[in-house]
C-alpha cells in the first residue's frame, strides 16, 4: 500500500548519519514511554491507541448526526480554539474545495468557524452573515469557560433562539465537552443539548480523532471513516515494535532533535498546496504547546510555497541559519490543468504550454529544496501520495506520534501547557473578572 513516506537524505550534510542512528535506543525508550505510559504527562496518553480503538457505533453514531445536519441547515458554525478548533479546520480546508464558500457545489452545509478569536468585527460580520441563513452549532470547550468559545457561544446561541425560538433552537445546538464536569456539561443538561464527550485522557491539541474534531468533519462532508482507518494504518506504522529504520515517527523525531541539538532552532513547515495551510496550523500548535516549555524547544514556523517564496525566501536563503525545513510534498494533484499556448507568447510561457500545472509546482519544489539546502537549511520531506481523509489521517498520528517521541527526548513533559494561562491570569486582571482583583492594581501601574 501506498504511505507516507520521510526522506531524510538532506539533512545528512548537517548532523552525522552515525550519530543519528546512535539515537535509535533513546528514540526507542521514548516511544515505548508513550505505549508503557510511564512517562511525564501519563494521564493523557488516550491518542496513542486511539485510531484502532475508535468504537464502530460512534462512527456510526456522528455520521447520523451529520446527516441528520445536511437535512436541516444551509450553514454549521463551529465554536472553539486551539485544540478544539484547528484540527477539524485543517482537515476540511485539505479537502474541500477551496471556492466551496463561494457557492460551488456543496455536498455538505457550508462550516464556518468561530470562537478562535475575540474580534467584534470578525464576530458582527459572522451574525449578520446569518442572519437570513439557516444554520446550526457545534460548540466545542472542554471547560466551557474558555474566554474567546464562550464570548461567540453566547453571541450565537442568543441569535439563533431569536431567529428560531429556544425550544427549536437546542435542537440545532451540538455540545462537545467533559463527560461530567464544566460549564458547558451543565449548561447543556439544563438545556437538553445533544452532547458528544471528549475524553479525560487526551488532550486537546492530540484530540482531532475524538468527537473533538470528527464531529465537524463529518458534518462538513469529510470521510471520517477512511480518516480513523488512515490513522489506524499509521498507529502500525509508528507502533514501539517497529524497528527505528522503517518508523516514520520515529525517524523524523531523531532527525529534528539531533538538528536542534547543532544550532537549527526554528523548523519551518512548507507546504505547496494552500489546502495544507490550515494543517500547518494545527502542526504549530501540536509542536509549540508539546515542546516550548522549561526554556527550551524548536520554534514551529510554516511557509505557503510558491507564495512565501516571495517574501520569506529572501530570509530561508540567506538570514540567520538557525533553521531546517520540513517539506509537506503531494505527490498527486487532485485536479489536472495544462497550461494553454499562446500565438503571442508575450510572457514567454510557451515552452510550458501543454504542461500540467503540478508539474511546474513540482518543478518548484525541487529548485527550492536544492537552493535551501545549498544555503544551509536541512530538509526532511514528507510525501503523501494524494490529499485524501486516509492520508490525512496518517499524517495527523504521524506528526502527533512523533511529538509525543520528541517532548521525552527534550525531556519535558508534551502534554501539559502551563505557560498558556499566563497572559489570561492578566487578561482577567484588567478585566477585573472576580477572583483577580487584587492583581488589577499591580498590573495597571505597569501599564503606565
Ligand atoms: O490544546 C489545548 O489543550 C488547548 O488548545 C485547548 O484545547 C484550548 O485552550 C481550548 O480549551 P477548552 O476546550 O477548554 O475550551
Amino acid at each position: 500500500m501506498n504511505a507516507l513516506k520521510i526522506n531524510l537524505k538532506n539533512v545528512f550534510n548537517f548532523i552525522s548519519e552515525k550519530e543519528f542512528n546512535n539515537l535509535h535506543k533513546k528514540v526507542d525508550e521514548a516511544n515505548g514511554l508513550l505505549h508503557n505510559k510511564k512517562g511525564r504527562g501519563n494521564d493523557y496518553l488516550g491518542w496513542v491507541t486511539l485510531p484502532h480503538t475508535v468504537r464502530d457505533e460512534e462512527i456510526s453514531r456522528i455520521e447520523l448526526l451529520a446527516k441528520s445536519l445536511k437535512k436541516k441547515v444551509e450553514v454549521i458554525v463551529t465554536i472553539g480554539i486551539g485544540g478544539s478548533y484547528l484540527g477539524s479546520r485543517a482537515v476540511l480546508e485539505a479537502l474541500n474545495s477551496t471556492f466551496e464558500s463561494m457557492g460551488a457545489d456543496r455536498n455538505a452545509p457550508l462550516m464556518l468557524f468561530a470562537g478562535q478569536n475575540i474580534g467584534e468585527d470578525y464576530m458582527k460580520e459572522l451574525l449578520s452573515f446569518l442572519d437570513d441563513k439557516s444554520y446550526a452549532i457545534i460548540v466545542i470547550s472542554k471547560s466551557g469557560t474558555t474566554t474567546e468559545p464562550a464570548i461567540a457561544f453566547r453571541l450565537l446561541k442568543k441569535h439563533l433562539e431569536e431567529r428560531v425560538g429556544a425550544s427549536e433552537a437546542k435542537h440545532l445546538i451540538i455540545a462537545i465537552t467533559d463527560q461530567s464536569r464544566g460549564a458547558l456539561r451543565m449548561m447543556s443538561d439544563n438545556k437538553g443539548y445533544q452532547t458528544l464527550v471528549i475524553p479525560d485522557d487526551v488532550g486537546g491539541r492530540y484530540s482531532v480523532l475524538t468527537p473533538v474534531g470528527l464531529v465537524p468533519l463529518a458534518a462538513g462532508g469529510a470521510d471520517i471513516r477512511n480518516l480513523i482507518k488512515g490513522a489506524a494504518s499509521m498507529e502500525k506504522a509508528c507502533s514501539e515494535n517497529i524497528p527505528f529504520a522503517d518508523n516514520p515517527a520515529a525517524q523524523y523525531a531523531a532527525a529534528r532533535y539531533l538538528l536542534y541539538r547543532s544550532g537549527k532552532k526554528v523548523e519551518i513547515l512548507a507546504n505547496y498546496n494552500h489546502k495544507l495551510h490550515f494543517l500547518a496550523e494545527w502542526w504549530k500548535q501540536l509542536y509549540g504547546e508539546s515542546e516550548g516549555k522549561e526554556n527550551i524547544g524548536i520554534f514551529p514556523a510554516s511557509v505557503d510555497f510558491t507564495a512565501d517564496l516571495h517574501s520569506m525566501g529572501q530570509y530561508i536563503q540567506e538570514g540567520e541559519r538557525i533553521l531546517f525545513e520540513t517539506v509537506l510534498s503531494v505527490n498527486k494533484s487532485e485536479h489536472q490543468l495544462t497550461i494553454p499556448s499562446d500565438p503571442e507568447d508575450l510572457d514567454g510561457l510557451n515552452y510550458l504550454s501543454g504542461r500540467n500545472i503540478d508539474s511546474v509546482n513540482k518543478m518548484a519544489e525541487l529548485g527550492t529544496l536544492l537552493a535551501h539546502v545549498d544555503g544551509g537549511v536541512p530538509n526532511i520531506r514528507i510525501t503523501i501520495p494524494e490529499l485524501s481523509a486516509f492520508y490525512l489521517g496518517q499524517l495527523i498520528y504521524f506528526f502527533e506520534k512523533a511529538c509525543g517521541i520528541s517532548g521525552y527526548l527534550l525531556g519535558i513533559n508534551p502534554f501539559d501547557q502551563p505557560g498558556v494561562e499566563a497572559y489570561k491570569k492578566n487578561m482577567f486582571a484588567l478585566l477585573e473578572k472576580p477572583g483577580f482583583k487584587e492583581e488589577t492594581e499591580k498590573i495597571r501601574k505597569r501599564l503606565v
